[in-house]
């Protein structure tokens, strides 16, 4: 197989040539994939109000050819393509939203939304989705259906946009034997693929902890209940959990993030809160995990005369990559970028999806892919995507779905 245009057999290395053989158009829409990737960077929308974004996304997939349903779970986009009398099914989610986050990269394609921000590179998952939409309708070398499913309000927690999707029907009206996803991956080279079967990202809870004391003058303190007091002690307490309480070879995070109580220093409060995201990789540990922290809350409190309020709320859910999914995505990524780039097992995330719970429905593998070893963190001010993923990235959902749906 070598149909490339000469301006892309002269660009490609021998190795890449090899590696990339079929996927021409792809690299030859680079250019094109970059702008499109730097438009929705430059007009980043917030969870459920990506109107832009899939706007822009509903009609480049109508321009190729795509039967397109927009509104699905809010903003949601589904592109789906048939090609022969294949009855296989496959579903290539790409999330759509920004974050709440002010922009201080300085690049000529920043963020002319103040406040607003591509920081986790859903700018970057949509143009790569879209790239590989461009090639599959150019190509159609495959024999089945394929859903490309573009996600709004990844971002937000609970209530977000893939149980949006799923309530309205995501896989009733659009059925897929499997669903693949792919995020960015700062700290891990660019290009690199990070695979793991099993649990591979947390699941993500909120607690607040309300303990209400007494409030009194701080200089009469055996007139009052000190619920200062109480949060100093739990605090300490609450680190016993992880330590004490699960297995030294299951994983377990329990981290506080927010303390608030009193206003003056000669006042004793009535009230303090404190705010504790929670992570875990298995049901059991994860309802252990809970239960310790309510009992050590309530028990903490009243020993001390107080009492306390827990509001534990479940988040997203753990990551669960099937196993024959997962093994399928490795061999279509080794046999892309060489086995040298890519991680069979790699180590678990304690960051959150909720791609997930396409994963509770439907067998599939999501995927990390190295943004570059020095590159900003996800979330941070000074984040951008690397553009040098476009190509990889279209070019793995190209292969995938023709693979996965080969004649
Ligand atoms: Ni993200």
């Amino acid at each position: 197989m070598s149909e490339h245009a000469p301006e892309i057999e002269s660009y490609l290395g021998t190795t890449l040539k090899r590696r990339y053989c079929g996927l021409a158009d792809t690299l030859e829409s680079r250019a094109e994939l970059e702008a499109i990737r730097r438009n929705i960077h430059q007009n980043p929308e917030l969870a459920f109000d990506e109107v832009r974004t899939s706007g822009l996304v509903a009609s480049l997939l109508d321009a190729w050819g795509f039967a397109v349903t927009r509104g699905v779970g809010g903003t949601g986009v589904v592109g789906t393509l048939k090609c022969g009398e294949g009855r296989r099914s496959i579903g290539i989610r790409a999330d759509m939203d920004a974050l709440p986050i002010h922009e201080r990269t300085g690049l000529p394609y920043a963020s002319a939304n103040a406040g607003r921000m591509h920081a986790c590179g859903h700018d970057g998952h949509t143009a790569i989705l879209l790239g590989a939409a461009r090639q599959l309708a150019r190509t159609r070398n495959f024999d089945g259906t394929v859903h490309l499913i573009f996600q709004p309000a990844e971002e937000i927690g609970a209530g977000g946009g893939a149980e949006r999707m799923l309530a309205d029907g995501l896989f009733e009206r659009f059925p897929c034997d499997a669903i693949f996803g792919l995020h960015n991956h700062p700290g891990v080279e660019q290009g690199n693929f990070l695979f793991r079967s099993g649990p591979f990202m947390a699941a993500c809870d909120t607690v607040t902890i309300t303990i209400r004391g007494k409030g009194g003058h701080a200089a009469r303190p055996h007139q009052s209940v000190d619920p200062i007091l109480v949060a100093g002690s739990l605090v300490m307490a609450l680190q016993s959990v992880v330590s004490r309480f699960v297995d030294p070879n299951e994983a377990a995070v329990v981290s506080i993030g927010t303390l608030h109580a009193g206003h003056a220093p000669n006042v004793i409060p009535d009230s303090a809160r404190m705010e504790i995201s929670v992570r875990s990789f298995s049901p059991d540990v994860r309802a252990s995990l809970e239960n310790r922290i309510r009992q050590l809350a309530i028990s903490q409190a009243e020993g001390y005369g107080a009492v306390a309020e827990v509001d534990y709320v479940r988040g997203y859910p753990v990551l669960v990559n099937s196993e024959r999914e997962t093994e399928f995505a490795r061999q279509v990524a080794q046999e892309l970028v060489g086995a040298d780039k890519v991680v069979s097992q790699a180590a678990r995330i304690t960051g959150s999806e909720d791609f997930a719970y396409y994963l509770q429905q439907r067998p599939g593998c999501f995927v990390r892919l190295g943004n570059g070893a020095n590159q900003p963190l996800l979330h941070n001010a000074g984040y951008d995507f690397n553009d040098e993923n476009l190509t990889v990235g279209a070019a793995y959902w190209t292969r995938l779905v023709e693979r996965y749906l080969g004649r």
